[in-house]
């Protein structure tokens, strides 16, 4: 395990301060995040863990302006989404995000092509027809780009998905378990795409995995408990990444 490359200097590309999250009210109320502060340095890849329920789509989805914090500071770049209106939050996301959700969210009467360039086809910018064809042909979708959603694997999908947060090459890249519907080998495309996007055009991604040898592809691995950040480590191995599950008891209570 290395404890080396904790970040000295370098530019924030989003972060959390003291963000609460809290659904509903009275006797249903869920504290889904409970105080949560962290920064996620430009160029950086990490993985957030931790078990079923402990808040990790809850936070992401704050960091990337789908939902709302109860309280707290949310940040991209330096620009913090509480003072933007709905119309410059939708814009930040489109011009500075991808983001691959856990349940894929295609349009499922476009085609695969067409789910892949959509957020392009928004924003009126044109194609990078050969980054789009690399992306296409790691994933293997090659021979899928016409089929719609519902003709399409769940991994397909899921690959679909991924392609359509990395065409634009967003500044940042949030993956809600990216690679969970994957056999190994697309997971591992999957994963060294997203580590191409940090190592060779320096974007930030964040993803939420449940999976050891995939927070091993990450420069920092964090740990979420019951809505509140409990441990990271940095460069871990997947078996220093088991460990503290293990001790965190992952997959059991939240
Ligand atoms: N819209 C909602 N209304 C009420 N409670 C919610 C809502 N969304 C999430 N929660 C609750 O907030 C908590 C955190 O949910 P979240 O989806 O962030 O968990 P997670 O860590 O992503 O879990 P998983 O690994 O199963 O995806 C859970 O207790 C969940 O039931
Ligand atoms: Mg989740």
């Amino acid at each position: 395990m290395t404890h080396a490359t904790e970040v000295s200097q370098g530019t924030v590309a989003a972060s959390a301060q003291h963000v609460v999250k809290t659904y509903g009210s009275g006797d249903t109320e869920v504290h889904a995040l409970r105080d949560v502060s962290i920064d996620f340095q430009a160029g950086q890849f990490t993985a957030i863990m931790g078990p079923s329920g402990s808040g990790k789509s809850t936070l992401m989805h704050c960091l990337a302006g789908l939902d709302n914090a109860t309280s707290g500071v949310v940040r991209i770049g330096d620009v913090g989404l509480m003072g933007l209106s709905d119309k410059e939050v939708t814009r930040m996301r489109r011009d500075r995000i991808g983001f691959v959700f856990q349940a894929f969210n295609l349009v499922p009467t476009l085609t695969a092509k067409e789910n892949i360039t959509l957020p392009i086809d928004i924003a009126g910018r044109k194609l990078d027809e050969e980054w789009f064809d690399a992306i296409v042909g790691r994933l293997g979708l090659g021979d899928r780009l016409t089929h719609r959603p519902s003709e399409l694997s769940g991994g397909q999908q899921q690959r679909v998905a991924c392609a359509r947060a990395l065409v634009g090459k967003p500044d940042i890249i949030f993956g809600d378990e990216p690679t969970g519907n994957l056999d190994s080998r697309s997971s591992g495309e999957v994963l060294s795409i997203l580590r191409a996007a940090v190592d060779e055009f320096s974007q930030t991604v964040v993803i939420v995995t449940h999976d050891p040898r995939a927070a091993a592809y990450a420069d920092r691995v964090v740990f979420l408990a019951d809505g509140q950040l409990v441990r990271e480590l940095y460069s871990p191995s997947a078996d220093d990444v088991f460990e503290v599950m293990r001790i965190l008891g992952e997959g059991g209570e939240n």
